[in-house]
């Protein structure tokens, strides 16, 4: 079926339903284009928290789909692509968590959202990579837990200054990235400004004009003068800033950053999503309830 006619059936049964769709920055076009709303992890959060729609029909990763569960938890939160995990929230398990604060006492735990609802059960404030020095800054404390991307607690401990206590992970397409690409560039594209993602290794990140989220991106790509600009993150951003900015230039820091995960899900998909209502995401209620905390308090903070 033609993209035309699968997005005509998709908008019947949103009707039918009372569904929004929320996508991603980082999904395949055609996907971006039949959502109600797309954005980063903390747009979609909060979108998450303030619709009315009955159904959220998620098309991204399952934490984002489980963030929206637990912000809305008396809504039906569908993902059309279950399969659809972020290996970096694999990275770190609960019981990793409770060890690190054992082993820490008094110390606090900021989850980056890219975690599982289980390990953010087990934090004190949950961030994203828009508010991460915000939410580190409001956390009084010399010393805290950031689990589980390596690469952004080396980035918070320089620019915050304190001591900031990890686990082992890392986004395996953003480590793609490397500082010769953006050099290489660089040198085409001399007057470009580089955009980088704080998932990034550290030598990306010193290469770095600007360093923030997706949705960071996405703003100051409107609001700069620069009319070139070479973007450090998963190229699926590329869309949207193109589309947003037609008299701007933008490239990417290396063709290979691309998630696999993030592009499982097409509009076929999201079709039989809304036919069928499958692939509900649930949550046990004390998840829910222990989980909801440090995602509103960062929701405050923001
Ligand atoms: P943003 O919140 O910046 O969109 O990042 C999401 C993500 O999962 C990056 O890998």
């Amino acid at each position: 079926m033609a993209h035309e006619s699968i997005a005509a059936e998709i908008a019947k049964l949103k009707k039918k339903h009372n569904a929004v769709i929320l996508a991603h920055n980082y999904q395949l076009p055609e996907v971006q284009d039949i959502a109600d709303y797309t954005g980063d992890s903390l747009g979609l959060a909060m979108k998450a928290a303030e619709t009315d729609a009955d159904v959220i029909v998620f098309c991204g990763v399952m934490f984002m789909a489980e963030t929206a569960k637990i912000l809305s938890p008396e809504k039906k939160v569908i993902i059309p692509e279950p399969d659809a995990l972020c290996p970096l929230a694999a990275m770190i398990t609960p019981e990793t968590v409770r060890k690190l604060k054992k082993d820490n006492p008094g110390v606090p735990v900021i989850a980056y959202v890219n975690t599982t609802a289980a390990v953010k059960a087990e934090s004190d404030y949950c961030c994203t990579s828009s508010n991460l020095l915000k939410v580190a800054d409001h956390v009084k404390t010399r010393k805290i837990i950031f689990i589980p991307d390596r690469h952004m607690a080396a980035y918070l401990q320089i620019e915050s200054g304190k001591t900031v206590i990890t686990g082992n992970g890392y986004c395996s397409t953003h480590a793609k990235i490397l500082p010769e690409h953006i050099m290489k560039q660089k040198k085409k594209h001399p007057k470009a400004m580089v955009l980088t993602h704080p998932e990034c290794v550290y030598e990306v990140l010193e290469l770095a004009d600007i360093i923030t989220s997706t949705g960071g991106m996405q703003k100051y790509a409107k609001s700069l003068d620069a009319r070139e600009f070479i973007v450090a993150t998963e190229n699926g951003l590329l869309y949207g800033l193109r589309k947003d900015n037609p008299g701007k230039k933008f490239y990417p820091a290396s063709e290979s950053a691309l998630c696999p995960n993030m592009k499982k899900t097409d509009m076929g998909k999201v079709l039989e999503s809304l036919k069928t209502l499958k692939h509900e995401v649930t949550l046990p209620d004390d998840i829910i309830r222990k989980a909801k905390l440090p995602i509103k308090r960062m929701l405050e903070i923001s």
